[in-house]
């Protein structure tokens, strides 16, 4: 089921999915979240490391697993994701380091490192999983096509989303990684709760896809259709493509 909330400003966007992490926070002994990286929680880790500066809220029961990593880059890389995650959040927060995961992308056995990071996550239910989405569609890096059944396995990157990822490579899509460990949808799904933000023009086609599309492989994101607590956070141009809103 979904709930849609569209706010002017992304700050407004960042303080709704706040406040749904810290309900998480706040009742679970031992709360666990599903972390992503790129522009869309960055946001949201700020209020995070601001909320646990000010008021004390402690992350040291806390436990993370996140969606995915580029392959064939090490974690000590600048644009890796397991770097994005030290420097948007877990370097300003308690959280032990062993309590948190990302996929390594750099592993000698890839298909063991994605069996290895599923069975990680056995026995500890995402209790709220924050997630952005592709322009074509995609959560995590299951890009269009990826089945619904699929669990963490490793993905080629589309080439729109080597494109959009470029920013991050000087501009050059020819340094984007090509390859990424990503949990999979069916994975996604297990989570108990989940909260999705999509902000800007470019996202509004994949938006509407998710929202009043067919649930179809064609856009990933619309097997959300079928989960049973799924926050979507848009502005109004993320939003611009849907009807009655
Ligand atoms: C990142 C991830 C991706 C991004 C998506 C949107 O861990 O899994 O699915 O959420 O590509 O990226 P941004 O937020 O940069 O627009």
């Amino acid at each position: 089921m979904f709930r849609i909330i569209i706010k002017d400003t992304k700050e407004e966007l960042n303080a709704e999915a706040f406040k749904l992490v810290k309900e998480v926070l706040d009742t679970k002994e031992q709360p666990v979240l599903g972390l992503a990286t790129g522009s869309s929680p960055v946001g949201l880790y700020e209020l995070m490391i601001k909320d646990h500066k000010e008021n004390g809220t402690s992350y040291k029961n806390v436990l993370t697993w996140n969606l995915d990593e580029y392959v064939g880059i090490p974690r000590t890389h600048e644009q890796s994701y397991w770097t994005f995650m030290r420097k948007n959040l877990f370097d300003y927060i308690d959280i032990p380091e062993e309590n948190t995961h990302v996929p390594v992308g750099d592993a000698e056995d890839e298909e063991a490192e994605c069996r290895k990071y599923e069975q990680s996550m056995e026995g500890h239910p995402v209790d709220l999983q924050v997630l952005g989405i592709g322009s074509d569609g995609h959560i995590a890096f299951n890009e269009p096509g990826t089945s619904f059944d699929s669990v963490t396995h490793i993905v080629d990157l589309e080439e729109s989303t080597i494109n959009d990822n470029a920013r991050f490579f000087d501009n050059d899509p020819t340094k984007v990684p090509k390859q990424a460990i990503s949990q999979g949808l069916a994975t996604i799904m297990r989570a108990k709760k989940i909260v999705l933000f999509a902000t800007g023009e470019n996202k509004a086609d994949a938006v509407k896809g998710m929202i009043s599309g067919p649930v179809t492989t064609d856009c990933p994101a619309s097997i959300l259709q079928d989960h049973q607590d799924v926050t979507i956070l848009l502005d109004h141009a993320a939003a611009s493509k849907l009807k009655n809103f």
